[in-house]
């Protein structure tokens, strides 16, 4: 079973990003004095949503009332999706937290999702390579996303695991059975939930070309595989992993070639993703870039 926890702290602590709000306001303005869009969002609330609020503003007359209730829906509903897709070590997760805290998004790390659902097989001798076993596994792995400190943390069959799911067994696989549709079917609509719920940015390998398809703002981040792997190296360095500057090369030019070669939600960058490529520029400057473009999109 698949489900997903909020931390109540995360939208409390979240500084209110006024920008992205008088963005809302604007389109609502706009919205407000169009009465076309105003009958047909109507039509659509009284066929979709019957019997919620959503119906009364619906039935409501075009009242000051009716205006503030329809606002107050309409402010509710408008969320701002950033999806940061690239391969390992393009350093879409570091950029993407930073961003989110500066924008008081929340950040959902959807390569921990995989990775915590890989860590399950791991643990239970169940070879990823074995695609029916794995498959008959899915529906008992219990997956939840929960914010601690607004940080993101993996909870797998109720334990926090986030220290566990980053080591070399676990991530290679993760690559392979992120690959299946049976895994990959079962956390889209978790993904999609959250982005429903959050202004938020999420970061992974299909997230503007599958998972979130609409989202206001795509990036595809890249960088050259040395590069990469030197990152990836320095950072089990600081953890105290013992490994191979050439070894983890290797594991991720395999990556790379898994990762977009599947046939389901390959990596690849939407036609509508910006593209940037960070290898000769520092944390700060691709998460200014980064900034940029999405401030550019609100
Ligand atoms: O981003 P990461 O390195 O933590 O991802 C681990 C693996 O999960 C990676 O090999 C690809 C897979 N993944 C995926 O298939 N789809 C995503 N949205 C995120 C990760």
């Amino acid at each position: 079973m698949l489900d997903t926890r909020f931390c109540p702290e995360a939208k409390i602590n979240a500084k209110i990003n006024y920008k992205f709000i008088i963005k809302k306001i604007e389109v609502i303005r706009q919205l407000l004095y169009n009465k076309s869009v105003i009958y047909l969002t109507r039509l659509f609330l009284i066929v979709f949503f019957p019997h919620t609020d959503a119906g009364a503003v619906a039935n409501a007359p075009a009242s000051f009332c009716g205006k503030i209730i329809f606002i107050y829906h309409y402010l509710r509903r408008i969320r701002m999706n950033i999806a940061i897709d690239g391969p390992a070590g393009s350093g879409k997760s570091t950029v993407a937290k930073l961003l989110a805290k500066e924008l008081s998004f929340i950040y959902l790390d959807t390569g921990a999702i995989y990775r915590t659902m890989a860590l399950y097989c791991v643990r239970n001798n169940i070879d990823p390579k074995n695609e029916e076993e794995v498959s008959k596994a899915v529906p008992s792995i219990d997956v939840k996303v929960d914010y601690v400190n607004l940080e993101q943390h993996m909870l797998l069959n109720g334990k926090d695991v986030t220290g566990q799911i980053r080591t070399p067994e676990v991530s290679n696989a993760t690559s392979v059975i992120s690959a299946y549709s049976s895994v990959r079917d079962a956390l889209l609509s978790m993904q999609r939930q959250i982005a429903e719920e959050n202004d938020v940015i999420m970061d992974g390998r299909d997230i503007g070309t599958m998972v979130l398809p609409n989202a206001q703002c795509k990036i595809f981040l890249t960088a050259s595989v040395g590069v990469r792997a030197k990152r990836r190296y320095d950072e089990l360095l600081e953890k105290g992993t013992k490994c191979e500057l050439s070894q983890i090369e290797k594991e991720i030019e395999e990556r790379d070639y898994r990762d977009s070669h599947r046939k389901i939600a390959p990596l690849k960058k939407a036609d509508d993703a910006i593209a940037v490529d960070t290898s000769d520029l520092s944390i700060e400057e691709v998460t200014r870039k980064l900034k940029e473009i999405a401030e550019g999109k609100m």
